[in-house]
């Protein structure tokens, strides 16, 4: 910015509170009752009676991802086809929109720095960069910044900058497998988030498994990372599947009900904790303790080793690994998070089971937060909580939706999720292929 220009608009913001880098806040657009020319919700639903919702997008391909820029302009992750960017109208329906980037390698991660001026997404194997440029809705100069991550089943590379220190840039990788004994190093760069200060990017990029800090690792797939009013961070984990407890060289299958889905809390991102490693592929988290009927001392929320040995049982875990904040339901599969502007709640999407029948997750859910003594957010409800989150919007009947595929399924599959700058309005974008839909959703005065 010009330095005339600087003073002037410093001068005028005096008494506002903002700097003047802050870029305005939008102006609240209003809540539309319907989106012309858009059908209604694909799946039936059943919604929290506290709440409303509009359709305000479909035939969309596979919307992954969502973040607004300063401005209140939507983007879009578009898995396989790239990034789009919406503009809305007076009535709060989406007025405009155009393509971004076109890339078929594009398949889940966006973010925006809190200034809006640079983009970052990611593939299966690497990230990049764009300068964004929120009034043209145009990116220029993309730049690799993070190679070399590895491929398995788990193909989704979260990527959420750090909005207390927007140098800093996270990044998830999962398992190649569902048990990926080799992660248990995390030299492997899988099962683990690292950060990167992008400040120090060298050219051509981070390389993903040798360079950056690593925030925590024996994360087999934390798909959804969000940052609190502390700018820490919280993921959730897409535990194991098809899991059997083997104790004596009896086996019992635990799948059902078992391992939870988890809620870690990841901290400073700028100070990382030195005991960073979170269990896998070794200690998991109970949901249902009834079904581990050889040891009663667990509970929800306890850690568990699907074969406790002589040397390794389940109490072994306690002071090894660091333990969930919160578990979920098995197989709800949690893929974005994001608190809302008081940092009261942190809502998740849930993309819902194939590995259990009957089938559960395919919501959106709400998780009360506080800050306790320490100046610490947490969840309020305690670790071996099982109602530590409600249900805000669902499936109309979860157990019996069929996905026989990442994408297909006969139901709705919540995927991104993202409040809007003024921190009102609530979108959530299903990634059914059978047509992309995005909903706007907001709490009832
Ligand atoms: C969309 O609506 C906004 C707000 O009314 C308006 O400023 C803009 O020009 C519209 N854009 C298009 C493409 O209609
Ligand atoms: C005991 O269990 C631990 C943790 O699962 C495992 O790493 C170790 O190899 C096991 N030991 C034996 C002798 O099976």
């Amino acid at each position: 910015m010009h330095w005339l220009l600087h003073a002037l608009v410093g001068t005028a913001l005096v008494g506002t509170g903002l700097s003047q880098d802050d870029p305005p806040p939008p102006p609240s657009a209003p809540f539309p009752t319907s989106c012309s020319g858009i059908g209604a919700a694909r799946y039936p639903y059943t919604l929290d009676s506290g709440w409303e919702i509009t359709k305000i997008a479909e035939g969309l391909r596979q919307p992954r991802t969502i973040v607004f820029d300063p401005l209140g302009n939507m983007l879009v992750l578009q898995a396989t086809s790239g990034i789009s960017v919406h503009t809305f109208g007076a009535d709060g329906c989406i007025n405009s929109s155009t393509t971004l980037v076109q890339s078929a390698g594009l398949n889940h991660g966006l973010s925006l720095t809190p200034d809006g001026k640079t983009l970052y997404a990611s593939s299966q194997t690497t990230a990049w960069a764009w300068a964004y440029d929120a009034g043209a809705r145009a990116v220029s100069g993309q730049k690799t910044v993070v190679t070399g991550i590895g491929q398995g089943i788990h193909s989704t590379r979260t990527i959420v900058v750090s909005p207390a220190n927007p140098d800093l840039v996270v990044v998830a990788v999962g398992s190649n497998a569902n048990w990926d004994t080799a992660a248990s190093s995390p030299a492997t760069g899988r099962a683990c988030v690292k950060v990167f200060d992008m400040s120090a990017a060298p050219a051509g990029g981070y390389s993903y498994n040798t360079q950056g800090q690593m925030l925590g690792y024996g994360l087999r797939n934390e798909v959804a990372l969000a940052f609190d009013k502390n700018g820490h961070v919280w993921g959730t984990e897409n535990s194991g599947d098809d899991f059997r407890r083997t104790v004596n060289g009896q086996a019992t299958d635990i799948h059902i009900d078992n391992p939870a889905e988890e809620l870690n809390y990841l901290g400073d991102p700028a100070n990382p904790f030195a005991d960073n490693w979170y269990g896998y592929p070794t200690c998991f988290t109970v949901w249902e303790p009834s079904v581990i009927q050889d040891n009663t001392a667990l509970k929800t929320g306890s850690q568990f080793v699907v074969s406790p040995n002589a040397t390794f049982d389940d109490a072994a875990c306690e002071g090894q690994a660091r333990p969930a904040r919160l578990s979920f339901p098995a197989h709800t599969a949690p893929i974005s998070n994001a608190f809302d502007a008081a940092g009261e709640n942190l809502y998740v999407t849930f993309h819902g089971s194939w590995d259990r029948q009957p089938a559960q997750g395919y919501m959106v859910a709400e998780v009360p937060f506080t800050k306790n003594a320490e100046g610490i957010y947490e969840p309020v409800a305690p670790a071996d909580s099982k109602t530590g989150y409600k249900t805000i919007i669902s499936a109309q009947s979860p157990g019996s939706c069929n996905s026989p595929s990442l994408t297909m399924s006969t139901c709705w599959r919540p995927a991104g999720l993202s409040w809007d700058p003024a921190g009102e309005r609530l979108f959530v974008s299903s990634d059914n292929q059978a047509s992309g839909e995005i909903f706007v959703l907001r709490k009832k005065a």
